[in-house]
Protein backbone atom coordinates (compact mmCIF):
# COMPACT_ATOMS: atom_id res chain seq x y z
CA UNK A 1 0.00 0.00 0.00
CA UNK A 2 0.96 3.46 -0.71
CA UNK A 3 0.29 6.52 1.78
CA UNK A 4 0.41 10.03 1.40
CA UNK A 5 -0.44 13.41 3.42
CA UNK A 6 -1.06 16.20 1.34
CA UNK A 7 -3.42 19.12 0.78
CA UNK A 8 -7.21 18.48 0.38
CA UNK A 9 -7.41 20.82 -2.81
CA UNK A 10 -4.86 18.90 -4.15
CA UNK A 11 -5.92 16.55 -5.17
CA UNK A 12 -8.41 17.35 -7.83
CA UNK A 13 -9.61 14.35 -9.33
CA UNK A 14 -10.87 13.03 -6.00
CA UNK A 15 -12.51 16.46 -5.37
CA UNK A 16 -14.15 15.96 -8.77
CA UNK A 17 -15.38 12.51 -7.92
CA UNK A 18 -16.40 13.51 -4.72
CA UNK A 19 -18.42 16.16 -5.37
CA UNK A 20 -19.55 15.10 -8.94
CA UNK A 21 -23.52 15.16 -7.90
CA UNK A 22 -23.23 18.32 -5.87
CA UNK A 23 -24.12 20.41 -9.48
CA UNK A 24 -27.39 19.02 -9.79
CA UNK A 25 -28.66 20.44 -6.30
CA UNK A 26 -26.74 23.87 -6.38
CA UNK A 27 -26.42 24.82 -10.39
CA UNK A 28 -30.20 24.70 -10.73
CA UNK A 29 -29.97 28.05 -7.72
CA UNK A 30 -27.22 29.72 -9.72
CA UNK A 31 -28.77 29.46 -13.05
CA UNK A 32 -31.98 31.34 -11.49
CA UNK A 33 -30.20 33.71 -10.14
CA UNK A 34 -28.48 34.67 -13.02
CA UNK A 35 -31.84 34.91 -15.28
CA UNK A 36 -33.34 37.18 -12.36
CA UNK A 37 -30.34 40.04 -12.28
CA UNK A 38 -29.10 39.46 -15.65
CA UNK A 39 -25.32 39.99 -14.94
CA UNK A 40 -22.62 40.70 -17.92
CA UNK A 41 -19.48 39.91 -16.14
CA UNK A 42 -19.54 37.27 -13.43
CA UNK A 43 -16.67 36.57 -10.87
CA UNK A 44 -16.69 33.11 -9.28
CA UNK A 45 -14.79 33.63 -5.86
CA UNK A 46 -13.19 29.93 -4.74
CA UNK A 47 -14.00 28.20 -8.37
CA UNK A 48 -12.25 25.52 -7.92
CA UNK A 49 -12.14 22.97 -10.90
CA UNK A 50 -14.91 25.09 -12.79
CA UNK A 51 -17.84 22.32 -11.59
CA UNK A 52 -20.14 25.49 -11.53
CA UNK A 53 -17.90 28.17 -13.94
CA UNK A 54 -17.88 26.12 -16.85
CA UNK A 55 -21.75 25.12 -17.27
CA UNK A 56 -22.98 28.73 -16.58
CA UNK A 57 -20.89 29.93 -19.36
CA UNK A 58 -22.37 27.03 -21.79
CA UNK A 59 -25.72 27.92 -20.37
CA UNK A 60 -25.20 31.93 -20.97
CA UNK A 61 -23.76 32.88 -23.99
CA UNK A 62 -23.51 36.89 -23.19
CA UNK A 63 -21.69 36.16 -19.79
CA UNK A 64 -18.35 37.14 -19.04
CA UNK A 65 -17.35 34.25 -16.56
CA UNK A 66 -13.50 34.99 -14.11
CA UNK A 67 -12.88 32.52 -11.50
CA UNK A 68 -10.42 33.38 -8.36
CA UNK A 69 -9.00 30.90 -6.41
CA UNK A 70 -5.63 30.00 -4.71
CA UNK A 71 -5.12 26.35 -5.11
CA UNK A 72 -3.57 26.18 -8.53
CA UNK A 73 -4.40 22.51 -8.91
CA UNK A 74 -7.59 23.72 -8.60
CA UNK A 75 -7.23 26.10 -11.28
CA UNK A 76 -4.91 23.94 -13.65
CA UNK A 77 -8.00 21.08 -13.81
CA UNK A 78 -9.97 24.16 -14.62
CA UNK A 79 -7.68 25.26 -17.39
CA UNK A 80 -7.48 21.67 -18.75
CA UNK A 81 -11.34 21.24 -19.01
CA UNK A 82 -11.75 24.81 -20.57
CA UNK A 83 -9.81 23.42 -23.64
CA UNK A 84 -12.21 21.01 -24.34
CA UNK A 85 -15.05 23.57 -25.01
CA UNK A 86 -16.03 25.70 -27.88
CA UNK A 87 -13.86 28.77 -28.65
CA UNK A 88 -16.71 30.72 -27.68
CA UNK A 89 -16.78 29.98 -24.46
CA UNK A 90 -13.21 29.71 -23.55
CA UNK A 91 -13.25 33.36 -24.37
CA UNK A 92 -15.21 33.83 -22.24
CA UNK A 93 -14.15 32.58 -19.43
CA UNK A 94 -11.23 34.74 -17.42
CA UNK A 95 -8.83 32.33 -14.61
CA UNK A 96 -7.16 34.01 -11.67
CA UNK A 97 -4.67 32.72 -9.25
CA UNK A 98 -4.80 34.52 -6.22
CA UNK A 99 -6.54 34.73 -2.45
CA UNK A 100 -10.19 35.76 -1.94
CA UNK A 101 -8.81 37.70 1.30
CA UNK A 102 -6.69 40.54 -0.66
CA UNK A 103 -7.83 40.50 -5.15
CA UNK A 104 -7.74 43.49 -6.87
CA UNK A 105 -8.11 42.30 -10.54
CA UNK A 106 -8.11 44.44 -13.77
CA UNK A 107 -11.72 44.59 -13.92
CA UNK A 108 -12.28 45.74 -10.69
CA UNK A 109 -15.84 48.03 -10.08
CA UNK A 110 -17.16 46.12 -13.39
CA UNK A 111 -18.59 43.24 -12.02
CA UNK A 112 -22.18 42.97 -11.47
CA UNK A 113 -22.68 39.46 -9.82
CA UNK A 114 -19.85 38.09 -7.54
CA UNK A 115 -20.47 34.55 -5.94
CA UNK A 116 -18.92 32.36 -3.24
CA UNK A 117 -20.83 29.12 -3.55
CA UNK A 118 -20.49 25.84 -2.21
CA UNK A 119 -19.66 26.77 1.69
CA UNK A 120 -16.07 28.28 0.09
CA UNK A 121 -16.80 31.11 2.95
CA UNK A 122 -15.87 28.34 5.56
CA UNK A 123 -12.23 29.15 3.91
CA UNK A 124 -12.31 32.12 6.21
CA UNK A 125 -11.25 31.80 9.23
CA UNK A 126 -10.64 35.02 11.09
CA UNK A 127 -12.75 38.04 11.90
CA UNK A 128 -10.17 39.87 10.11
CA UNK A 129 -10.34 37.77 6.93
CA UNK A 130 -13.58 37.75 6.73
CA UNK A 131 -14.27 41.12 6.29
CA UNK A 132 -11.21 41.64 4.04
CA UNK A 133 -12.64 39.33 1.65
CA UNK A 134 -16.10 40.77 2.07
CA UNK A 135 -14.84 44.90 1.65
CA UNK A 136 -12.24 43.48 -1.52
CA UNK A 137 -15.73 41.75 -2.87
CA UNK A 138 -17.37 45.21 -2.42
CA UNK A 139 -14.90 47.46 -4.12
CA UNK A 140 -14.89 45.07 -6.93
CA UNK A 141 -18.53 45.62 -7.68
CA UNK A 142 -20.17 47.77 -9.91
CA UNK A 143 -23.19 50.22 -8.68
CA UNK A 144 -25.85 47.88 -8.05
CA UNK A 145 -24.47 44.61 -8.07
CA UNK A 146 -25.14 41.45 -6.02
CA UNK A 147 -22.62 39.37 -4.15
CA UNK A 148 -23.93 35.81 -3.02
CA UNK A 149 -22.53 33.87 -0.31
CA UNK A 150 -23.79 29.97 -0.08
CA UNK A 151 -22.66 28.70 3.63
CA UNK A 152 -24.11 25.63 4.89
CA UNK A 153 -26.16 26.28 7.80
CA UNK A 154 -24.98 24.86 11.43
CA UNK A 155 -26.47 21.52 12.53
CA UNK A 156 -26.24 21.37 16.03
CA UNK A 157 -27.21 17.77 16.27
CA UNK A 158 -23.89 16.69 13.77
CA UNK A 159 -21.40 19.36 15.38
CA UNK A 160 -22.61 18.01 18.73
CA UNK A 161 -21.47 14.46 18.48
CA UNK A 162 -18.11 16.33 17.77
CA UNK A 163 -17.90 18.35 20.36
CA UNK A 164 -14.58 19.12 21.68
CA UNK A 165 -13.42 15.47 20.56
CA UNK A 166 -12.99 13.91 17.17
CA UNK A 167 -15.92 11.60 16.08
CA UNK A 168 -15.58 8.11 14.75
CA UNK A 169 -14.50 7.65 11.27
CA UNK A 170 -17.00 7.39 8.85
CA UNK A 171 -16.92 6.12 5.55
CA UNK A 172 -18.71 9.05 3.45
CA UNK A 173 -18.90 7.70 -0.22
CA UNK A 174 -18.14 4.62 -2.19
CA UNK A 175 -17.40 6.01 -5.69
CA UNK A 176 -15.83 3.90 -8.93
CA UNK A 177 -14.40 5.95 -10.83
CA UNK A 178 -14.25 4.18 -15.02
CA UNK A 179 -11.32 6.82 -15.75
CA UNK A 180 -8.78 4.85 -13.60
CA UNK A 181 -10.51 1.64 -13.30
CA UNK A 182 -10.28 2.67 -9.53
CA UNK A 183 -12.68 2.40 -6.14
CA UNK A 184 -12.38 5.64 -4.13
CA UNK A 185 -13.45 5.06 -0.57
CA UNK A 186 -13.96 8.17 0.89
CA UNK A 187 -13.70 8.44 5.18
CA UNK A 188 -13.84 11.16 7.10
CA UNK A 189 -13.76 12.44 10.81
CA UNK A 190 -14.50 15.78 12.75
CA UNK A 191 -13.48 17.74 15.42
CA UNK A 192 -15.66 20.72 16.76
CA UNK A 193 -14.12 24.03 18.42
CA UNK A 194 -17.20 25.85 19.50
CA UNK A 195 -15.49 28.95 20.49
CA UNK A 196 -13.58 29.27 17.30
CA UNK A 197 -16.89 27.94 15.89
CA UNK A 198 -14.27 25.65 13.58
CA UNK A 199 -15.04 22.42 12.76
CA UNK A 200 -11.51 20.18 12.19
CA UNK A 201 -11.95 17.86 9.64
CA UNK A 202 -9.76 14.87 9.18
CA UNK A 203 -10.26 13.02 5.37
CA UNK A 204 -9.04 9.74 4.30
CA UNK A 205 -8.84 8.99 0.55
CA UNK A 206 -8.24 5.24 -0.18
CA UNK A 207 -8.20 3.87 -4.05
CA UNK A 208 -8.38 0.18 -4.55
CA UNK A 209 -7.55 0.01 -8.47
CA UNK A 210 -8.29 -3.20 -10.83
CA UNK A 211 -4.85 -4.60 -10.54
CA UNK A 212 -5.09 -4.33 -6.43
CA UNK A 213 -2.69 -1.81 -6.27
CA UNK A 214 -3.98 0.89 -3.04
CA UNK A 215 -3.20 4.21 -2.13
CA UNK A 216 -4.33 5.89 0.95
CA UNK A 217 -4.59 9.48 1.76
CA UNK A 218 -4.78 11.68 4.49
CA UNK A 219 -5.60 15.16 4.60
CA UNK A 220 -7.09 17.87 6.97
CA UNK A 221 -9.36 20.44 6.39
CA UNK A 222 -10.63 23.54 8.63
CA UNK A 223 -14.39 25.12 8.07
CA UNK A 224 -16.15 27.99 9.91
CA UNK A 225 -19.36 27.66 10.90
CA UNK A 226 -21.21 30.69 10.04
CA UNK A 227 -24.64 31.18 12.23
CA UNK A 228 -27.37 33.00 10.48
CA UNK A 229 -26.92 36.52 12.55
CA UNK A 230 -23.02 36.05 11.72
CA UNK A 231 -23.50 36.27 8.03
CA UNK A 232 -26.11 38.82 7.84
CA UNK A 233 -23.60 41.30 10.20
CA UNK A 234 -20.32 40.68 8.12
CA UNK A 235 -22.71 41.98 5.25
CA UNK A 236 -23.67 44.79 7.08
CA UNK A 237 -20.21 45.77 8.25
CA UNK A 238 -18.72 45.45 5.03
CA UNK A 239 -21.02 48.20 3.37
CA UNK A 240 -23.74 46.06 1.60
CA UNK A 241 -27.25 45.78 2.77
CA UNK A 242 -29.13 42.14 2.70
CA UNK A 243 -31.68 41.65 0.11
CA UNK A 244 -32.28 38.40 0.46
CA UNK A 245 -31.81 35.01 2.54
CA UNK A 246 -33.01 32.04 1.57
CA UNK A 247 -32.94 28.44 3.71
CA UNK A 248 -32.22 26.11 0.62
CA UNK A 249 -31.19 26.26 -2.56
CA UNK A 250 -35.24 25.98 -3.50
CA UNK A 251 -35.20 28.95 -1.99
C1 LIG B 1 -15.45 23.78 -1.65
S1 LIG B 1 -14.29 24.23 -2.90
C2 LIG B 1 -15.40 25.05 -4.03
C3 LIG B 1 -14.93 25.01 -5.46
C4 LIG B 1 -15.99 25.40 -6.49
N1 LIG B 1 -16.48 26.75 -6.28
C5 LIG B 1 -17.15 24.42 -6.44
O1 LIG B 1 -18.25 24.86 -6.10
O2 LIG B 1 -16.93 23.24 -6.74
C6 LIG B 1 -13.42 25.55 -2.12
C7 LIG B 1 -12.36 26.23 -2.96
O3 LIG B 1 -11.86 27.35 -2.21
C8 LIG B 1 -10.51 27.55 -2.56
N2 LIG B 1 -9.93 28.42 -1.53
C9 LIG B 1 -9.71 28.14 -0.22
N3 LIG B 1 -9.23 29.23 0.40
C10 LIG B 1 -9.15 30.22 -0.53
C11 LIG B 1 -8.73 31.57 -0.50
N4 LIG B 1 -8.31 32.15 0.65
N5 LIG B 1 -8.80 32.31 -1.63
C12 LIG B 1 -9.22 31.74 -2.79
N6 LIG B 1 -9.63 30.44 -2.89
C13 LIG B 1 -9.59 29.70 -1.77
C14 LIG B 1 -9.95 26.13 -2.62
O4 LIG B 1 -8.76 26.07 -3.34
C15 LIG B 1 -11.12 25.40 -3.30
O5 LIG B 1 -10.95 25.38 -4.70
Amino acid sequence: MAYCVGEYYERVEDYDLQYQNQSERDLPFWKGLIEEYHPHRVLELACGSGRLGLPLARCFPDLIIEGLDSAPQMLAAYRRKLESEAPEVQRRVILHEGDMRDYHLPACGNFDFIFLPFNSAAHLYTIEDQLSAFRCTYDHLAPGGRFIVDVQLPDLDYLSAALNRPTQLYLEDEISDPASASTLLIYSSRRYDPCEQLEHMVWIHERFSEQGENERCLTQLDLHMYFPRELQLLFLASGFAVEAIYGDYER
